[in-house]
């Protein structure tokens, strides 16, 4: 069974052939930055126009590549949701045309759940797992039980991960996309430990009961550690200080948030699985510190932990095309007429929803 994946939910336009082993046969992923530079972040009339303009080349390369035709192929699937809704309903249309043409099934893939279930391609994960998803608009702690069930413990109240990293970079005159350039900045303090000694930041919730994220605060405290600097040009140094000090603080919180999750899990799931799994997903999930901080909490609990690839963490194609295997193969198709939609959580059912101010892409 092969599909084709098409993703167009943010500044990355991409296509992907994989098959139903998990080979990925093409996987072609068309950035956008020079485009959004200037504005330091994503403009959504600006992305909506740049996949039109080059979502069809990119098309016919992936099948060039993955040596197909669209009549050979089993299925399409294409993100319908949740995104910036211009750019969805690019990759949307094209999706559907390339279905009703070559009269092939076509599975409308929620963005969250092609994150969620990128482990399952990589790795083979069993369900069910315990799931941090962490990206530009997104950052959730759930369990993927099935295809298409997933029950929400905790989200953001404020402001998303990604988001986070990228504001912060911002303040610390990094140049977008600032998730990356701020670690690339904090591997090269010098003194780690004397970093986190001078810009003290605040780990939001700390030792509160649930799962749920806070971020804003810490965004406002390097706000606050940014204006006390010498003003104009910020000096190299004080920039890879603050950029560590702010990457060690994400991670005591992410491990202090994590750490009630995992434990709930076990009580919960532990009976239901052999082997316990932590996966991270999202473009965060590519953050090597972040990374070393839930292996490390997992090998304390005796866990397994998933990160894939990071090329496979931030957004792809391949993680769309095999979301659309996963439901192909239960049957789970869609009509051509289904519409296209910015909001569109994993857990319909959660309160949790209602929190969470993040619904889509916020680069
Ligand atoms: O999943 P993704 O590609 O797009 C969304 O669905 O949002 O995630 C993008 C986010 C951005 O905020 C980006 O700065 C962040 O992931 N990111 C990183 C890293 N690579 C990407 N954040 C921290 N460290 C990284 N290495
Ligand atoms: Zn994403």
């Amino acid at each position: 069974m092969k599909i084709l994946g098409i993703e167009t939910s943010c500044d990355e336009t991409a296509a992907s052939v994989v098959d139903d082993d998990g080979a990925i046969l093409s996987n072609l992923v068309l950035s956008q930055l020079d485009e959004h530079r200037a504005f330091g972040g994503v403009v959504p009339e600006i992305a909506a126009r740049a996949h039109l303009t080059h979502l069809h080349t990119l098309i016919k390369a992936a099948l060039e590549d993955a040596n197909l035709e669209a009549y050979e192929l089993d299925g399409v699937a294409a993100t319908c949701g949740p995104g910036l809704i211009g750019g969805v309903m690019v990759g949307m249309m094209a999706g559907k045309a390339i279905a009703a043409a070559h009269d092939l099934p076509f599975i409308a893939v929620n963005h969250l759940e092609a994150h969620a279930l990128t482990p399952r391609l990589t790795d083979k994960v069993a369900f069910p797992y315990l799931l941090l998803l962490v990206s530009g608009g997104h950052t959730q702690i759930l369990v993927a039980e099935d295809i298409g069930q997933y029950k929400l413990w905790g989200t953001t109240i404020d402001d998303a991960l990604g988001e986070c990293f990228d504001k912060s970079a911002k303040l610390m005159g990094l140049p977008y996309p600032g998730g990356p350039e701020l670690e690339r900045a904090a591997a090269q303090c010098a003194d780690p430990a004397a970093a986190i000694k001078r810009f003290p930041l605040p780990v939001p919730l700390k030792g509160r009961a649930g799962c749920d994220f806070s971020f804003s605060g810490l965004k406002t405290a390097v706000r606050t550690h940014v204006d006390k600097l010498p003003k104009g040009a910020l000096r190299r140094e004080d920039v890879n200080a603050l950029a560590c000090a702010f990457e060690h603080t994400v991670c005591a919180i992410l491990n202090d948030r994590c750490e009630g999750a995992i434990t709930r899990f076990l009580d919960t799931y532990g009976n239901k699985t052999n082997t316990p799994t932590l996966v991270i997903s999202g473009g965060v999930a590519a953050n090597g510190a972040v990374r070393n901080t839930l292996k490390t909490l997992t090998n304390r609990h005796e866990m397994s932990f998933i990160a894939p690839p990071a090329a496979l963490c931030s957004d792809n194609g391949a993680m769309i095309a095999w979301a659309g295997i996963e439901r192909l193969k239960k049957g789970m198709t869609d009509t051509l007429d289904i519409a296209a939609k910015p909001r569109w959580p994993l857990d319909q059912d959660s309160e949790l929803n209602r929190k969470s101010k993040s619904s889509s892409c916020k680069k």
